[in-house]
């Protein structure tokens, strides 16, 4: 039996295979390619010594999909596949609601046409929106402030409907809040085209001098030092956790995890960890806040350390230091 990996050549999906593969587990990957490259499919079997079957699909295509299923004895479905930048969503909404439902719809269609009926969802502390207090707990109130976020919450909705309907599926949804960091070969990592929407990879351009500074979104926010806080969570750990995860599909209908570490950290606390761990100064001016941001979002991630027998393990310092070596490397 394998497991599907949607968006396998993406950043924590890379990362996902990676420790499937090391725990024992055959992995498939779907992806269209959209965001990330074919060679990390060379990575993940130089990491591994395991070469995973790829298909370059797009989750729009519905043949497609249906052919991966007609090919493979596929059991569950890791999904990741999904367009993901906050401010492109704004701008292109439609493209954001058709790419991440059509895609998911179609995916499910096919998971049921060939009984397959796990399925982790990757979701996001975006769904939270603006939270009343942090840490933030799964029972929060769900609201979203952009269309990349609605995304994440109506693909939930939509497989908690699908689970009351029919009582063959195990869904979990695991909500990830702000990823970053590399995998120790430097092999795979977070390499988005063009210019950077999140913190860490912008960070590491600047330190590799292919971005002048860095822009820090506003220092005028109700935290410890002004700039925004955020629960940063080392890849490898969210990668873990997708595994741990498996075990909450022993039970029928939707199971819901934050996978964070608990902790916040501000964008100077990134920086100055960042320039202290690596010996690299990151020049940044200070500007207007990026419409949308929050001040304070991070988790309470007992439930999933309670369910799952999940925690994130690794600090500040190798998030910072494993980022560095992915971007010297490529
Ligand atoms: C982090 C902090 C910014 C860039 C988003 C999505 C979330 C997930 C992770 C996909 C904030 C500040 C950032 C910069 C800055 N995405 N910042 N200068 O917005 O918390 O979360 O990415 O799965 O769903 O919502 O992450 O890395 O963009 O920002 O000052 O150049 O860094 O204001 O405080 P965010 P981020």
């Amino acid at each position: 039996m394998s497991i599907l990996v949607t968006g396998g050549t993406g950043y924590i999906g890379s990362h996902t295979c990676v420790d499937f593969i090391e725990k024992g587990k055959e992995v498939i990957i779907l992806d269209n390619l959209s965001n990330s490259k074919a060679e990390v499919v060379d990575y993940i079997e130089q990491i591994t010594s395991v070469r995973p079957k790829f298909y370059e699909i797009d989750l729009l295509d519905r043949d497609g999909v249906k052919k991966v299923f007609d090919e493979n004895d596929i059991d569950t479905v890791i999904h990741f596949a999904g367009l993901k930048a906050v401010g492109e969503s704004v701008a292109k909404p439609v493209e954001y609601y058709h790419n991440n439902i059509t895609g998911t719809l179609n995916l499910l269609f096919e998971m049921r046409d060939h009984n397959c009926f796990n399925l982790v969802f990757s979701s996001s502390a975006t769904v939270y929106g603006k939270p009343e207090s942090v840490p933030i707990r799964e029972d929060f109130p769900l609201s979203t402030t952009n269309p990349y976020g609605t995304t994440k919450l109506y693909i939930e909705r939509i497989l908690e409907d699908l689970c009351i309907a029919d009582d063959r599926f195990s869904v979990v949804l695991l909500r990830y809040f702000n990823p970053i960091g590399a995998h120790e070969s430097g092999l795979i990592g977070d390499n988005p085209n063009g210019i950077p929407n999140n913190l860490m990879p912008y960070v590491t351009r600047v330190a590799k001098g292919k971005l002048p500074h860095l822009n820090v979104f506003g220092n005028d926010y109700e935290t410890h030092d002004g700039t925004g806080v955020r629960d940063y969570i080392h890849v490898l750990d969210l990668a873990s956790g997708h595994f741990s995860a498996l075990k909450a599909l022993e039970k029928r209908g939707v199971s819901v995890y934050n996978l964070g570490t608990g902790n916040g950290y501000s964008v100077l606390d990134i920086v100055n960890a960042f320039e202290r761990v690596n010996g690299i100064r990151i020049p940044y001016q200070i500007t207007e806040r990026r419409k949308g941001d929050i001040a304070e979002c991070f988790a309470d991630a007992s439930k999933a350390e309670r369910e799952l027998g999940w925690k994130a393990t690794r600090g500040l310092d190798e998030m910072c230091a494993s980022a560095w070596n992915f971007e010297k490397i490529h």
